[in-house]
């Protein structure tokens, strides 16, 4: 069988003036196509675990590291930063630490440009990345003059246009209003599906990842507590409590109708999944 996108066997790291690990034990793998959601509260090492997969650390933040992290069945460690971003590509949760160019057309061409692409070929990876994230209009703007929304396009379209195969997202809608986050998150589900690239996304808002993701994980303190589908993920209320994360909306109420003793079979966990349930408890 082929390698896994990424796997990670019993992880952990400690950053050097830290007194304990950062991350624990962690074990996962990561197939190409699948939207892999993490969530967890604030502090518990999400983050960190981006930087690990992209070889930020421990290429240019150093760190001690425990286990094995593997890109396409290669340690981490043993290959450069330059090839990791080959197949890796990382977007910031804050987009000014990204953009670098002053007009949007350049950030965009930039990757392309140090990669000896040919004119041709960045003019047509340039028109795709622009259409697909469905922001023509921005290409002769002064990247220093987009509002935060904006910017985050961009930046996601920058690492769009380099084509890696596994997209690492740090909050990639948290200057987004509610619709623009909706299609990010939209638009990154079709790089899984119909280009068959791995994502994983840390991301706050549950709901948008209940929608698009095929897994999510949650992490308390450093450790993998819960890694499971969507409606598995939603309804384990002890765990999320735990580490201090809400579930959906649809999941709260789905929960507090069980407590009150209404039957659901499959507790819903969407808005439309709980339209369908309270339509079939009426009386017809
Ligand atoms: N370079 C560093 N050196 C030492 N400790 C660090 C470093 N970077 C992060 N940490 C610590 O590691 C822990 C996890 O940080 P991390 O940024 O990964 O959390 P996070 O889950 O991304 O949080 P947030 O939701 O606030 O972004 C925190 O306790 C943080 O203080
Ligand atoms: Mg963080």
């Amino acid at each position: 069988m082929a390698d896994p996108v990424i796997a990670l066997e019993r992880v952990t790291l400690r950053y050097p003036t830290a007194p304990s690990p950062t991350l624990r034990d962690i074990s996962f793998r990561v197939e190409p196509g699948e939207f892999v959601g993490i969530v967890g509260s604030t502090g518990s090492g999400k983050s960190t675990l981006l930087y690990l997969l992209a070889g930020v650390i421990p290429h240019y933040l150093g760190a001690e590291i425990g286990g094995d992290v593997r890109i396409y069945g290669r340690r981490t460690q043993e290959l450069s930063l330059a090839r990791i971003s080959e197949r890796v590509g990382l977007v910031l949760q804050d987009p000014e630490a990204q953009l670098f160019n002053l007009l949007v057309r350049d950030e965009l061409a930039w990757g392309l440009e140090n990669r000896g692409l040919p004119r041709a070929e960045i003019a047509s990876r340039l028109a795709s990345t622009l259409g697909f994230f469905r922001i023509e209009k921005l290409q002769d703007r002064i990247t220093y003059d987009l509002s935060g929304g904006e910017k985050q396009r961009v930046a996601l379209a920058a690492v769009h246009a380099i084509a890696p195969a596994v997209y690492l997202f740090d909050h990639p809608t948290s200057q987004l209003d509610p619709i623009g986050a909706a299609e990010v998150i939209g638009a990154v589900r079709r790089l899984a599906e119909q280009q068959q690239h791995a994502i994983i996304m840390v991301e706050d808002k549950v709901d948008e990842l209940v929608e698009h993701a095929d897994r999510l994980i949650l992490l308390n303190e450093g450790r993998i507590v819960l890694d499971a589908g969507p409606r598995e993920f939603c309804l384990r209320k002890d765990l999320l409590d735990a580490a201090g994360v809400r579930p959906t909306q649809m999941a709260e109420l789905s929960s507090r109708l069980v407590e009150a003793g209404v039957k659901l079979d499959v507790p819903p966990i969407t808005l439309e999944e709980m339209t369908v349930a309270l339509r079939a408890l009426l009386p017809s």
